[in-house]
C-alpha cells in the first residue's frame, strides 16, 4: 500500500473532531473550512482520506474500482488490514450477505433479486398503509398519547412518539412482522449500527454482538414460519423469489431483513427529527408547507440535503492508480465521502446553508448512488412525505418546546428527542 496521507492536509486543523460536542452540534461550518482546506484530507486516526466536495463526492460513489468491500478479492493482510475482529462472530454473521457488505458479482446476484421483490410498485401499493399509520400514530399523540409519550404540559417527544413508531410500523406491515415486536427490533437496531461509527466502546461492541445475536434467532424463526405458511409479505416474497433459477439462501434473507429493518429505524427516523428540527426554527418554511405553497415532497428534499442523516460512506480503493478529487490512490487506501459537506457545497448548491424547502433539488447525496444506491429510497421519500402532510394537517400549531439535542455520534447523525408543542 502506498502512503498518500503525509502530503495532505489534517482536517484537525480546521476543528475537525467527531466527539466533539461542538462540532456534533453544528458540524456545517467546520465541513466548510475543510472544504476550503482541500478536495482530499487526510484523517490520521482512521487513515481515512476524506473528499469534501459535492462533485468529487458523486465521482466516487460511481468509481467502480472503488469498494464498500475488498475480501472478494483481497485477504486483509495483502490488504494491509487486520485479521477480522473475531470476537464478534454473531455480529460478522449478520452483516455477512448484507448488499452493503457486497461488491460484483455477489452484490449483483442479490441485488437483482431483493429489487425483484422490493419494487417501486409494492412500495407505490403501500401508500394508503401507510398514510393510516401515520394517522393513527398522529391521532393517539394528539388525543393525549399514552402516558408513555405524553411529557408535562402538552409536550411531546416527536421521535419517540411519532418517528420511530410510525417507521417501524411501516417496516413491520412491510416486511410481515407483527408490529407488536417493534420496540425490540427498534433495540437490536440501535445497538448493532453503534458498530459503523468512526469510534465505538468495547461496551458498544458487546451490546451489538448480543443483538445481532437475538435478532438473527428471530429472523430464522419468522423465516421457519413463512415457509410453513406463506403469506403475503416481503419475508414470504424473499424466500419464493427466483431469477433464471437463482434464489436467496436462507443466510441471505437473514441478512436483508437485518439490514432492511436496521436502515428504516436509523435513517428514516433522523431524517424526519433531522427536518422537523429544521421547519420549526425556520418557521416561515414550516408555513409554507401548511399553506399548501410547497408540496411535502418537494420539502422532504431539502431535509435531506440540508442536515442528512448519515454523514460519511467508506469506500477502499481496489486497483492502483485511481483517481479521486485529483489525486492518485492506490490498493488498501480508505477514501470517506462527506455526505453532509457534498450537501452543503456552494459549487453545486446555491446559498448552500440557507434552508429553502422550495429548493426542489432531488440530485443531491442522500441515498448515495452507483451499485449501492438506496434500495429504499421511493420508501423513505413516501414515508417522509406522508408524515409532512398528516402533520400539517393535524398540528398546525406545531412549536418546538426545547432546543433539541443530537446525539453524540457523527456519521449516524439524529437528535436525542424532537419535543414540541400542539397547542
Ligand atoms: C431517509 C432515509 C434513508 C437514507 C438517507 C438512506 C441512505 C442510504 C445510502 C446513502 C445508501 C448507500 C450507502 C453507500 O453507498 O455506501 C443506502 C443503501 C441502502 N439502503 Fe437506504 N436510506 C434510507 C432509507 C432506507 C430504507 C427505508 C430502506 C429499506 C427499507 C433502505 C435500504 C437500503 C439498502 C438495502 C441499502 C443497500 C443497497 C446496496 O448496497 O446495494 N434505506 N441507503
Amino acid at each position: 500500500m502506498r502512503e498518500t496521507g503525509s502530503m495532505i492536509a489534517d482536517p484537525a486543523s480546521v476543528g475537525f473532531d467527531p466527539a466533539d460536542p461542538g462540532f456534533i452540534a453544528d458540524p456545517y461550518p467546520t465541513l466548510a473550512a475543510m472544504r476550503g482546506l482541500g478536495r482530499v484530507l487526510y484523517y490520521p486516526p482512521r487513515r481515512v482520506h476524506l473528499i469534501t466536495q459535492f462533485a468529487d463526492v458523486h465521482a466516487a460513489l460511481r468509481e467502480r474500482r472503488l469498494g464498500r468491500a475488498f475480501r472478494h478479492r483481497y485477504t486483509p493482510a495483502e490488504f494491509g488490514q487486520p485479521e477480522p475482529d473475531d470476537r464478534w462472530p454473531r455480529w460478522a454473521e449478520s452483516e455477512r450477505w448484507s448488499l452493503l457488505n457486497l461488491e460484483p458479482p455477489d452484490h449483483t446476484r442479490i441485488r437483482r433479486l431483493v429489487t425483484a421483490v422490493f419494487t417501486a410498485r409494492s412500495i407505490a401499493a403501500m401508500r394508503p398503509t401507510i398514510e393510516e399509520l401515520s394517522r393513527a400514530t398522529l391521532q393517539l399523540l394528539l388525543d393525549g398519547g399514552s402516558d408513555a409519550d405524553r411529557g408535562a404540559g402538552g409536550v411531546w417527544d416527536l421521535i419517540s412518539a411519532y418517528a420511530q413508531p410510525y417507521s417501524v410500523a411501516v417496516i413491520c406491515r412491510l416486511l410481515g412482522v407483527p408490529v407488536g415486536d417493534g420496540p425490540r427490533l427498534l433495540a437490536w437496531s440501535h445497538a448493532i449500527v453503534k458498530m459503523y461509527e468512526l469510534r465505538s466502546t468495547e461496551a458498544e461492541q458487546q451490546a451489538a454482538e448480543r443483538a445481532a445475536d437475538e435478532f438473527i434467532g428471530y429472523v430464522r424463526d419468522l423465516i421457519a414460519m413463512r415457509r410453513e405458511r406463506p403469506a403475503g409479505d416481503l419475508i414470504t416474497e424473499l424466500i419464493e423469489v427466483a431469477d433464471a433459477g437463482d434464489r436467496l439462501t436462507e443466510d441471505e434473507i437473514v441478512c436483508t431483513v437485518i439490514v432492511l429493518l436496521n436502515a428504516v429505524h436509523e435513517a428514516t427516523v433522523n431524517t424526519l427529527g433531522n427536518g422537523l428540527r429544521a421547519l420549526l426554527t425556520h418557521p416561515d418554511q414550516w408555513r409554507a408547507i401548511v399553506n399548501g405553497g410547497v408540496e411535502p415532497a418537494t420539502a422532504v428534499e431539502e431535509m435531506l440535503r440540508w442536515d442528512p442523516p448519515l454523514q460519511l460512506f467508506e469506500r477502499w480503493v481496489l486497483e492502483d492508480g485511481v483517481v479521486i478529487a485529483g489525486r492518485e490512490f492506490g490498493v488498501g487506501d480508505r477514501i470517506g465521502m462527506l455526505f453532509g459537506s457534498a450537501n452543503r457545497d456552494p459549487a453545486r448548491f446555491p446559498e448552500p446553508d440557507r434552508f429553502a424547502v422550495a429548493r426542489g433539488e432531488s440530485t443531491h447525496i442522500g441515498f448515495g448512488g452507483g451499485v449501492h444506491f438506496c434500495i429504499g429510497a421511493p420508501l423513505a421519500r413516501l414515508e417522509l412525505a406522508v408524515s409532512l402532510s398528516q402533520l400539517r394537517a393535524a398540528a398546525l400549531q406545531l412549536r418546538l418546546a426545547a432546543e433539541p439535542e443530537y446525539q453524540p455520534y457523527f456519521v449516524i447523525r439524529g437528535l436525542r428527542a424532537l419535543d414540541v408543542t400542539t397547542g
